[in-house]
């Protein structure tokens, strides 16, 4: 009788080994078939009952019942393990159409930033940043704004709030022009100087198509021996021609600014998507006022220079036909993704 249970221990003991082994669907119809089948090993076992005596018989039959059980079941549960291994693979269907990463672009006002110093880096310019919140003193003393201008009055600016201790002669405010850069650039760097300036401003402006009380400026500022407005025209036509097209009607119209003398403003003469044409203007420009380079410490008997500041949106809203500065800013990427 050991022998007979013995032997069913070894096949009940095969038979787990080797089902623990199975991988496919094929290796397990070969494991039913060598085990649960009318031929198999289980099946295989029945002559011990056969053979044993009668008191013997109930206790083998027995055995081999229970593990042929145990064994049926073992072979269920891999069957379903199978099953659902395979519903895994299926579920990632590789002929289904992908979902597209949105991916974001760089912001239109950014990459005609880029364009802009890029193209003027062509023509030897530096670029050159500077702070967005100022002292009084780059935004205006050095720029030779009086304190008695009227661009410094509190409801032209964006003054900030004085903190305790702070002296009353060092107020700060949002920068209302990027010219306060040609300042920072010429405390730091000695002539020959050749930069651009790109930038965030304020203005308490009210918003409607063409303004907004934050937006872009491009400021430029040339400081070397014999600098005279030739350098100055010639250098904003050819950055004309180049970013708008060699047709580009540039015309310069006398102004004025504190820290320029002469001073001018620039206009291009645009065909606008409503079937008008007109003068829009681009921003000012001038030979740097003396009084500015003496600030600084730059002899103006030795140096001259000359300076612009032109609208970011501008150039952008003309270079893409782009008719309402609100969109800039307002993130709807219906707009966003057409650059
Ligand atoms: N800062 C002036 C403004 O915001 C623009 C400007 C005019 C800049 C003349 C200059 C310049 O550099 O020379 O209105």
């Amino acid at each position: 009788m050991a022998d007979a249970l013995e032997q069913i221990e070894q096949v009940s003991h095969q038979a787990d080994g080797e089902l623990a082994a199975v991988k496919s669907n094929a290796e397990l119809e070969q494991f039913r078939i060598k085990f649960l089948g009318v031929k198999g090993l289980i099946k295989g076992l029945m002559p011990l009952i056969a053979a044993a005596p009668k008191e013997q018989k109930r206790i083998i039959g027995q055995r081999v019942n229970t593990m042929h059980e145990r064994v049926s079941a073992a072979f269920e549960e891999k069957k379903t393990g199978l099953a659902s291994q395979r519903v895994g693979a299926d579920a990632l269907d590789v002929t289904e159409p992908g979902i597209k990463p949105g991916i974001g672009n760089r912001h239109i006002l950014m990459k005609v930033a880029d364009e802009l110093t890029e193209l003027f880096g062509r023509m030897g310019f530096a670029t050159a940043t500077g702070p967005e919140v100022e002292d009084e003193f780059h935004n205006f003393v050095a720029l030779n704004i009086p304190a008695s201008h009227p661009a410094r009055d509190p409801l032209d600016n964006f003054y900030l709030e004085r903190t305790p201790g702070q002296k009353p002669d060092q107020l700060l405010l949002l920068r209302t022009q990027t010219s306060t850069v040609q300042i920072r650039v010429m405390e730091t760097q000695k002539p020959p100087i050749r930069v651009v300036i790109p930038g965030r401003v304020y203005r308490p402006d009210t918003h409607d198509d063409t303004h907004l009380s934050m937006f872009h400026q491009l400021e430029a500022l040339v400081v070397d021996r014999n600098v005279s407005m030739v350098d100055l025209k010639s250098t904003i036509m050819q950055f004309v021609y180049a970013y708008f097209g060699q047709e580009t009607k540039v015309r310069f119209r006398p102004s004025f600014f504190p820290f320029t003398e002469p001073s001018a403003e620039v206009d291009l003469w645009f065909d606008l998507p409503d079937g008008k044409s007109r003068w829009i203007e681009l921003g000012g420009c001038g030979m740097v006022h003396p009084n500015v380079l003496k600030t600084v410490g730059i002899d103006p008997e030795i140096y001259s220079g000359w300076a612009f500041g032109f609208g970011i949106e501008r150039i952008a809203m003309r270079k893409y036909g782009i008719n309402n500065i609100r969109l800039f800013v307002e993130n709807d990427v219906r707009f966003l993704g057409q650059f």
